[in-house]
C-alpha cells in the first residue's frame, strides 16, 4: 500500500497542479471578459444619455432629470443613474440607489478637470459595483455636468464562483478516476500475478510440489517465477536423493546418533518436515533485569532438554507459547524465527497468549489441575470451570496455528505433554490425514485418581484422536489403558496395546526419554576446567565432598526432603562437618501459583535454619543458588560434583539424573536417585532412595559419600552405557518409526 501510494501520489500531484493552473487561467479569462462586457454596456448606456443630459443641464430642468434617472429604477443589474452639475453636485439619482450620494467620490474632480470619461470598480457598503461616468460638454467645450451609470457586479462573482465549483468537481472526479485506473492496472499487472505466485509457493511449501507455476508471461515477473520454479525443482530432487540415501544408511545397526535420526526422518517422512508442539519454547527472549537489554535463555524444562537436540538434528518447525517478555521483538511477520539464534537449525513459531489465557490455561488448568492430578505428591488438584474453558480456547488457538503450517500431504505432528490433551482431536477434525503422536512427559495416575477430574471424558476423547501416545514407563501405559477402559466407552486390545473407539485405533507405548548421550563431548575443555576452578574458589569447595541438586522449584522434586536428609546425614555423621557441601541450583518456576510460592518460602527457611544450626566459621553445609541456570552454566557443577541427588516424590523420568551420568567422563560420581522417578527403572546402579524416608535417605547419602572408588566407577560405567545406548535420538527414532509404521498399516 505504501509503495502504491508512492507511485500514485506524484501523478496525482502533477495532475492537480496542471488542472489548477488551467483553472486559474480560465477564471482570469472569464473575469476579464465579463468586466469588458460590463464596461461596454455601461459606456453605451452613458453615451445614449449624453444628449438628453445635455438638454437637462443646459435648461437646469430638474423634473426631466428626475424622470430620466427614475427610468433606471427597474432595470436588472443596472443599479442606477446619477446626474451631476458642473460643480459635481448630485442633481438627480435613481431612488433605489440614493445612498450613493453619501459616498466620497474624489474621482469627480479629475473628470471635471480632464473632461474624460472614467470606468472603475467601486466598493460601496459591503458590495462592489461598476461605475461609468462621462462628462457632459456643450458645443464650446464647456463642461455642463456629468452622467454616471452604476452596475451591480455581483453576477460576475456568482459566475466566477460557479465556474470554480465546476472546475473543482471536475478535478476531484479526474483524480478519483486516475486512482481507480491505477489500482486496476496495478492489480492486473502486478498484484494478481504475485498473489498467484505466492499461492503456488505456499502449496509448494506445504508439499504440493508437482504443479507448474501459473505465471506464463516472459516479463520480469515471469522470469522470477521461472527461477523460483528451478529452486523448487532442485529442492524436490535433493530431498528425494537424501531420502533414498537415508533409507540405505539406517539399515545399518549402530548406535543412535543425530545423523542416524536425521536419516530416519528423511527416509520415513520424505519431503515432509517434522512439526512439534509444546507449551514451553526452546528459546525465550527476556529483558535482563540488570542491563535492561533483551537476552536469549534456554528455559529449564525436560521437554526442552529432550526435544531440542532432535529438532537441531532434523530441522522442522516447533510451535510453542511465546512467553518471554521480549519475544515479540525477535520474530518475523509470521511470528517465526530461526533457532538456535547463533546457528539456525530449525524454526520456532511463537503463539501469543493474553494474560487471561495464560492464567486459565497454563497456571490454572494445566498446572493447578492436571499437574497435581498426575503426580502422587498429595497436592490437591484444583479444577475451575473458567480455567477449563480457557484451556479449550488455547488448545484451539494452537490447533489453528498448527493447521496453518501443515503440509498438504501426510503431515506428521508430535505433541508434547499435558498442556495439549485436546489438540489432536481439533486437528484431526480438519486434517484427518495427519499422523499425530502425543508424548506424556509426566506420570499417568490410576483410573480412580484420574476420574476425579470433572473433564476426564473430554480429555480422554481428545487424546484418543492421536495415532500414538507415548509414556516414559510401562506402568504409566498400563494406567492409561485401564483409565480409558474404565472411564470411556472403548475397547482395549491388550495384545496390540491399543485402544479402539469409534473405529479409531490409538496405540500406547513406553518410550523412555533421555539426553543426547554423546558422553565424550563432555570431556573437560579448558573453559570448563577454568569455570570449575572459579566455582571451587568462590564457594571454598577445595578438598570437600560436593553433592548437588539441579531442579525447578517444584513440590514434586522433594526439595525439602532432600534438605532434611542432608541435615540428618551431618547430624548422624559429624565427622563430615567442614568436609561436605550440598549445592542446590534451583530455578524459580510457576511462581504465580500459591503452592510454588509457599514452597519457595519454605525452602528459604529450611536452608537458613539448617545452615545456622551447623555454622562454624565459614563453612555452611548448604549452598542454595536460586536463579535460572543455562545448560552451559550447569555443566561445571555436574563435573565437579561427587554426588548428584535426585529426590523427586514422583517424576515421569527426570533428565537431571541422566545428564549427570552423561557428564561424568571420569566415572567419579554417585547418583542418589528416588525410586519414584522413571529414571530409576533404567539407572539401577544409582543409590536408590525413598525420599519420604529421611533416615534411609540420609544413610544413602552416607553410602554415596563413602562408596569405594572402584565401585563408583563400575556403577557409573554401567549407567553411562545405558544412557549412551538409550539416548534421546533412539527415543525419537522409536517414536517416529512407530508412527510412520502405523501409517502403512
Ligand atoms: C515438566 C513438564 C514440561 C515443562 C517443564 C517445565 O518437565 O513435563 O512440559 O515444560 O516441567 O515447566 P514449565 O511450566 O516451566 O514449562
Amino acid at each position: 500500500m505504501k509503495r502504491l501510494l508512492l507511485f500514485i501520489l506524484p501523478i496525482l500531484i502533477i495532475v492537480a497542479i496542471g488542472f489548477t493552473v488551467f483553472g486559474i487561467m480560465q477564471i482570469r479569462f472569464t473575469q476579464d471578459k465579463l468586466m469588458d462586457d460590463l464596461q461596454k454596456k455601461a459606456k453605451a448606456v452613458d453615451e445614449s444619455l449624453d444628449f438628453s443630459a445635455r438638454a437637462i443641464l443646459l435648461n437646469n430642468d430638474l423634473k426631466s432629470a428626475n424622470r430620466l434617472v427614475e427610468s433606471f429604477q427597474k432595470r436588472e443589474r443596472l443599479q442606477g443613474c446619477v446626474i451631476y452639475d458642473k460643480e459635481g453636485k448630485v442633481l438627480a439619482i435613481t431612488e433605489r440607489f440614493s445612498d450613493w450620494k453619501e459616498k466620497e467620490k474624489s474621482y469627480l474632480k479629475d473628470i471635471l478637470a480632464n473632461k474624460a470619461p472614467r470606468g472603475a470598480l467601486e466598493n460601496f457598503k459591503d458590495y462592489s459595483v461598476y461605475s461609468y461616468i462621462i462628462p457632459v460638454i456643450d458645443d464650446e467645450n464647456t463642461i455642463l455636468g456629468m452622467v454616471e451609470v452604476i452596475y451591480d457586479t455581483s453576477y460576475v462573482f456568482t459566475t466566477l464562483t460557479a465556474l470554480w465549483e465546476r472546475l473543482s468537481v471536475s478535478l476531484i472526479t479526474l483524480l478519483v478516476l486516475i486512482v481507480l485506473i491505477m489500482l486496476l492496472i496495478q492489480r492486473q499487472i502486478f498484484t494478481l500475478p504475485v498473489v498467484r505466485l505466492t499461492e503456488w509457493f505456499q502449496h509448494f511449501q506445504k508439499g504440493e510440489t508437482e504443479a507448474a507455476h501459473p505465471i506464463k508471461g516472459k516479463d520480469e515477473l515471469g522470469k522470477l517465477a521461472n527461477e523460483v520454479e528451478q529452486v523448487a525443482l532442485s529442492l524436490r530432487i535433493a530431498r528425494k536423493v537424501v531420502s533414498e540415501k537415508a533409507t540405505e544408511r539406517i539399515k545399518k545397526d549402530e548406535l543412535w546418533t543425530e545423523s542416524k535420526l536425521r536419516d530416519l526422518i528423511h527416509a520415513r517422512l520424505g519431503e515432509n518436515a517434522l512439526f512439534v508442539v509444546s507449551n514451553r519454547e526452546p528459546y525465550m527472549h527476556v529483558i535482563d533485569d540488570i542491563t535492561g537489554q533483551p537476552k536469549c535463555i534456554r528455559p529449564a524444562s525436560g521437554v526442552v532438554t529432550a526435544i531440542h537436540p532432535i529438532m537441531s538434528a532434523c530441522g522442522g518447525t516447533w510451535i510453542a507459547h511465546g512467553s518471554g517478555n521480549a519475544d515479540r521483538k525477535f520474530v518475523n511477520s509470521k511470528d517465526k524465527l530461526g533457532v538456535p539464534p547463533e546457528d539456525n537449525r530449525y524454526i520456532l513459531k511463537r503463539v501469543w497468549l493474553s494474560k487471561e489465557e495464560e492464567e486459565g490455561y497454563y497456571y490454572g488448568f494445566a498446572n493447578e489441575g492436571l499437574w497435581p492430578l498426575c503426580h502422587m505428591t498429595h497436592t490437591r488438584p484444583v479444577f475451575r470451570e473458567a480455567d477449563w474453558q480457557m484451556y479449550k480456547k488455547v488448545n484451539q488457538k494452537f490447533a489453528d496455528s498448527v493447521l496453518a503450517e501443515l503440509p498438504t500431504k501426510n503431515p506428521f505432528l508430535f505433541i508434547q505433554d499435558y498442556h495439549f490433551t485436546l489438540l489432536a482431536k481439533m486437528i484431526k477434525e480438519k486434517r484427518p490425514d495427519a499422523r499425530i503422536a502425543l508424548f506424556w512427559h509426566i506420570p499417568w495416575p490410576n483410573p480412580e485418581v484420574f476420574s476425579t477430574c470433572p473433564y476426564h471424558k473430554q480429555i480422554l476423547e481428545g487424546m484418543l484422536a492421536c495415532d500414538l501416545i507415548g509414556f516414559h514407563v510401562q506402568s504409566h501405559c498400563n494406567n492409561f489403558l485401564e483409565t480409558s477402559n474404565r472411564l470411556l466407552e472403548s475397547r482395549v486390545d491388550t495384545e496390540k496395546f491399543s485402544i479402539v473407539r469409534f473405529e479409531k485405533e490409538t496405540f500406547v507405548r513406553a518410550f523412555p526419554i533421555s539426553v543426547d548421550g554423546y558422553l565424550d563431548q563432555n570431556k573437560q575443555s579448558p573453559d570448563l576446567l577454568r569455570e570449575i576452578d572459579r566455582i571451587k574458589k568462590e564457594f571454598e569447595l577445595e578438598g570437600k565432598i560436593v553433592a548437588i541438586g539441579v531442579d525447578r522449584i517444584d513440590y514434586t522434586k522433594g526439595l525439602v526432603e532432600r534438605l532434611l536428609a542432608v541435615d540428618r546425614f551431618i547430624e548422624k555423621n559429624p565427622q563430615y562437618k567442614n568436609k561436605f557441601v550440598f549445592i542446590q541450583l534451583a530455578a524459580p518456576s510457576r511462581t504465580h501459583i500459591k503452592q510454588y510460592h509457599d514452597l519457595m518460602n519454605e525452602i528459604d527457611e529450611v536452608v537458613e535454619k539448617k545452615n545456622w544450626k551447623y555454622s562454624e566459621g565459614e563453612w555452611r553445609p548448604i549452598i542454595y543458588l536460586k536463579r535460572h541456570f543455562s545448560p552451559e552454566e550447569i555443566k561445571p557443577y555436574y563435573s565437579l560434583a561427587d554426588i548428584c541427588i535426585v529426590s523427586s516424590l514422583h517424576d515421569g523420568m527426570n533428565l537431571v539424573a541422566k545428564e549427570y551420568v552423561a557428564s561424568k567422563t571420569d566415572f567419579n560420581g554417585v547418583l542418589v536417585l528416588s525410586r519414584f522417578t522413571g529414571a530409576a527403572r533404567e539407572l539401577t546402579d544409582s543409590v536408590l532412595i525413598n525420599p519420604y524416608a529421611i533416615e534411609e535417605f540420609s544413610d544413602a547419602i552416607k553410602s554415596a559419600v563413602e562408596m569405594p572408588r572402584e565401585e563408583k566407577k563400575k556403577r557409573m560405567e554401567n549407567m553411562r552405557k545405558i544412557v549412551s545406548e538409550n539416548n534421546v535420538y533412539r527415543w525419537a527414532g522409536n517414536i517416529i518409526t512407530e508412527l510412520t509404521a502405523l501409517k502403512k498399516s
